[in-house]
């Protein structure tokens, strides 16, 4: 198109006009093509030429030419060959938007003439755009609670193409919760809707992810898609669960304060505040078990709170309650069952009936006692309880039903051994480590006269002094009874007997209440030397046991007797002077006269001694007298100076303390030679010189005597000191102690024995009191050291004591035998040569109650 002046431009403009209406007139018809966008270049249009009625030939010279206002060059015609062709992309969209018709209208010009035509090129569209969604993920909240056919718009894609080609149809991605809906609205397209099909659950699907795709309904087809991300929100659908229904906890009892029971875990499958829970007893919960148990709220543990005991409960039952803190509140619930264990925290209880108390001494074997009974509040061999009794006791512990014992006698009692007992009984359960309890039942034994009142010994000796005053005490009797009360109440009496011609109670009495002995009346020992007698103790009991004690009371002997004289035997008159006719041919030493005496008393007392009273005249007497045979003899030859009637006293003096004295007068007649009986000098010319030999052995046996004596004396201190000293006897009236009666001298000795020898001879008394240590009596200290024994209780040092003594006493047994042996030969034979037989008997008494006559 060329560029012309103005007025020229005016000219051809008007021109034109005119051609074309000449044209539209000429030809006027429409030539019509049709072209899809996006052809390639060169794509065949149309012949337009040949449409226009143009010959091929005359389109250069005629100028052919072909305007497009502003479409440029999208359409060129061939110029050869008429043909309209696409000369460049064709974009419809770009062309014409979105209208339906889109169409490039050509003016086909020809010069010479002039001609004008238009030709209509109708650009067709093709699918050449894909649905397009505006985003490529849009996201939905959707509370899980939404009710089925909830719907949902969504928003929907776009398509560039008109017509079929942006034809959109929605599909949706398989799932189970959503449909889609779309809504057709009149010129805007469709738009697609969610609806939901099925109940959405957040627990199960919290999110979804959904593609929604569109397609267009060119050929071929597009499509375009959008993912759709559904959070679901949650809702308080879910209570809060425990995962067991019951749980079951075992304890045991005094569990420690604060102890976790157990620790609640409960779940909900909520979130955010729907899942926050609050731990609570239920309502259904005692108020005992709220106390005993402590519940944290949020966390769920369950301590103990109180304390647990096995013997208040055994079981608890736990109901919980949990809570949630969701809008509303959902609430799940468990039980707890609280087993608890025993554990020996009782101890057992003894509880004991007594019955019959005291028991008596006698009572039998098998007799009940007490009742026991025993318990334990634990369970299980916690509570299994057995007893035992301590010590050992005539008791024993019988079982006589499950937890019921009875103390029962198992062996004989005895008050006096035992009078009291106190036996522990000892319960103690099964339980590890075991308790037990002890209860203590005092057992005592009433008494039963089962006891006789007892003497320590059954004979005792006393030693009395004769001469006592009347009523003295000499002794004292002291029985001993084990039982008790009246039953050990004990009397004495005197056994009655004969002594003699009077009754014994006319000698000794004792006190029935304190035992004690009395002597009535003097006691003289001339006559009675032994009072034997018993004394017989009783008690109270019912009926009355008794024994009986022996006293031997033995009267010493005081020097209460002078000596007496004797008539010379053969010759008649006791009481007057002893007088002997002596011949004046004697020589010195010749035996001419013997005074005899005797004292009642024994021992010292008894032992005379003869002394020569000096004579009057001062004159030197040609006689003497032997110490202690009372001879007479004389001193030397008799010649014609003394005088033919010699008078000679002679005092006659005991040993005893004081000493007692007699005197005696003897009358010698010197006569010549033949005067004198032959017999008479013979017999005392013989009886000279035995006696000067007996005394000789009367000194040699007073020495040897005195020398056993002090042994003896000695022995005694000797076993007193090792045995300790002992209280003697008891003997009120006087020191009738038997260890000075035996140590202190030959005659006393005798006492010792309870029997006696005694020579009664003209020979004299000093020798009687030897002789009668006799071997078949038991030895002097013995019986005293009995007494004292005894009375100490010490047994064995007393044996050895006892043969000790009877040892010493034998050997000086033997020894006095051979001795005396040996002095009796001596004797026989001097008697035998000068002395005629028969002067001398011995006529001993062995008796034990002697009386003795002098
Ligand atoms: C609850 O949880 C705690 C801590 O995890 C645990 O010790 C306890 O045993 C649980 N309780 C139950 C009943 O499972
Ligand atoms: C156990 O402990 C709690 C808290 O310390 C206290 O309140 C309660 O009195 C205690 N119970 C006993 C029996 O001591
Ligand atoms: C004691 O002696 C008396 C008289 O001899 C006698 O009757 C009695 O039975 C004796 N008692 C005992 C216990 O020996």
């Amino acid at each position: 198109m060329g560029c012309l002046g103005g007025t020229v431009l005016k000219a051809l403009r008007l021109l034109l006009l005119l051609l074309l209406l000449a044209a539209w007139k000429a030809g006027s018809r429409q030539v019509h093509y049709s072209v899809p966008e996006e052809a390639k270049h060169g794509t065949f249009v149309g012949r337009i030429a040949q449409d226009l009625g143009l010959e091929l030939a005359e389109l250069v010279p005629r100028l052919f030419r072909v305007v497009s206002k502003g479409h440029g060059d999208l359409l060129e015609v061939n110029l050869q060959n008429g043909i309209l062709f696409v000369n460049s992309r064709i974009d419809r969209e770009a062309l014409c938007g979105r209208s339906l018709e889109c169409s490039i209208h050509l003016e086909v010009i020809v010069d010479r003439p002039l001609q004008v035509f238009h030709v209509e090129v109708e650009v067709k569209d093709i699918n050449d755009n894909p649905p397009v969604f505006s985003v490529s993920e849009q996201k939905l909240s959707i509370p899980e609670s939404r009710l089925l056919d909830s719907r949902f718009p969504l928003e929907g894609a776009s398509d560039a193409d008109v017509g079929e080609n942006a034809a959109l149809t929605y599909r949706l991605s398989p799932n189970e919760f959503f449909v889609l809906d779309v809504i057709n609205k009149k010129d805007k397209g469709k738009f697609p809707v969610l609806v939901l099909g099925k109940m959405l659950d957040r627990e199960e699907n919290p999110q979804l992810q959904l593609l929604l795709t569109a397609t267009d309904g060119g050929k071929p087809e597009y499509t375009g898609s959008v993912t759709l991300l559904i959070l679901v929100l949650d809702a308080n659908d879910n209570a809060p669960i425990f995962d067991r229904s019951i749980y079951e906890v075992k304890m045991y009892e005094n569990s420690a304060n604060q102890t976790l029971v157990i620790w609640l875990n409960a779940s909900d499958a909520d979130e955010g505040i729907n899942k926050e829970m609050i731990y609570s007893f239920s309502a259904l919960v005692p108020p005992n078990v709220r106390r005993t148990f402590l519940m944290n709220e949020k966390t769920g543990e369950i301590r103990v709170n109180d304390a647990i005991d096995f013997e208040d409960s055994n079981t608890y039952e736990i109901h919980v309650d949990v809570t949630d803190k969701g809008n509303p509140p959902m609430v799940g619930h468990c039980t707890i069952l609280v087993e608890v264990l025993d554990e020996n925290d009782n101890s057992p209880d003894v509880v004991i009936t007594s019955l019959a108390l005291p028991v008596l001494e006698d009572a039998p074997v098998g007799t009940v006692i007490a009742l026991i009974s025993v318990s334990d509040r634990d369970s299980g061999a916690n509570g299994q309880v057995t007893c035992t009794l301590a010590p050992h006791s005539p008791f024993k512990l019988v079982s006589t039903f499950k937890n019921y014992y009875s103390l029962v006698l198992e062996s004989a009692l005895d008050r006096e051994s035992v009078a009291n007992y106190v036996l522990v009984v000892t319960a103690r359960d099964g339980g590890s480590p075991s308790l037990s309890a002890t209860a203590s039942v005092s057992v005592e034994v009433a008494d039963v006269n089962d006891n006789a009142p007892a003497f320590a010994q059954p004979e005792y000796t006393v030693f009395v002094r004769e001469n006592n005053p009347p009523g003295c005490h000499i002794f004292t009797v002291s029985a001993r009874d084990a039982d008790a009360q009246e039953n050990a109440l004990v009397s004495y009496s005197l056994v009655e007997r004969r002594v003699g011609e009077r009754a014994l109670s006319s000698y000794v009495s004792v006190h029935a209440e304190s035992g004690k002995v009395y002597a009535l009346q003097p006691l003289d020992h001339e006559e009675l030397e032994l009072l034997q007698f018993q004394v017989s103790a009783r008690d109270a009991g019912v009926p009355p046991l008794g024994s009986n004690v022996t006293l031997q009371v033995f009267v010493l002997d005081e020097n209460d007797n002078a000596p007496a004289l004797l008539p010379r035997p053969g010759a008649g008159g006791a009481g007057g002077a002893l007088s002997e006719l002596v011949s004046r041919s004697v020589g010195a030493g010749h035996v001419v006269a013997k005074v005899r005496a005797v004292d009642a008393d024994s021992g010292y007392n008894a032992w005379l001694s003869y002394e020569l009273q000096p004579a009057a005249g001062g004159a030197r007497s040609p006689f003497r007298v032997a110490l202690y045979t009372g001879e007479i003899s004389t001193t030397r030859t008799l010649d014609e100076a003394d005088s033919a009637r010699q008078r000679l006293l002679v005092l006659v003096k005991d040993h005893g303390e004081p000493a007692l004295t007699a005197t005696a007068t003897v009358l010698l007649s010197l006569v010549e030679s033949g005067q004198a009986p032959k017999a008479s000098s013979r017999v005392l010319a013989g009886a000279a010189g035995a006696e000067a030999a007996l005394v000789d052995v009367n000194v040699y046996l007073i020495v040897a005597i005195c020398a056993v004596s002090s042994l003896l004396v000695l022995t005694l201190l000797l076993y007193t000191a090792l045995r300790c000293s002992a209280p003697p006897t008891e003997g009120a009236c006087g020191p009738g102690k038997p260890t000075l009666v035996c140590s202190s001298a030959v005659g006393s000795w005798s006492y010792s024995q309870q029997r006696r020898q005694r020579v009664c001879s003209g020979e004299g008394p000093p020798k009687t009191d030897l002789m009668a240590f006799s071997p078949s009596l038991p030895p002097c200290p013995v019986p005293d050291v009995e007494v004292e024994e005894q009375s100490i209780g010490g047994d064995c040092s007393r044996k050895v004591g006892y043969y000790f003594f009877i040892s010493i006493s034998f050997i000086l047994f033997y020894f006095f035998k051979d001795f005396i042996y040996l002095f009796d030969r001596d004797r026989d034979r001097q008697r035998k040569r000068e002395h005629k037989q028969g002067e001398g008997t011995r006529c001993g008494a062995r008796s034990q109650n002697a009386r003795i006559t002098p």
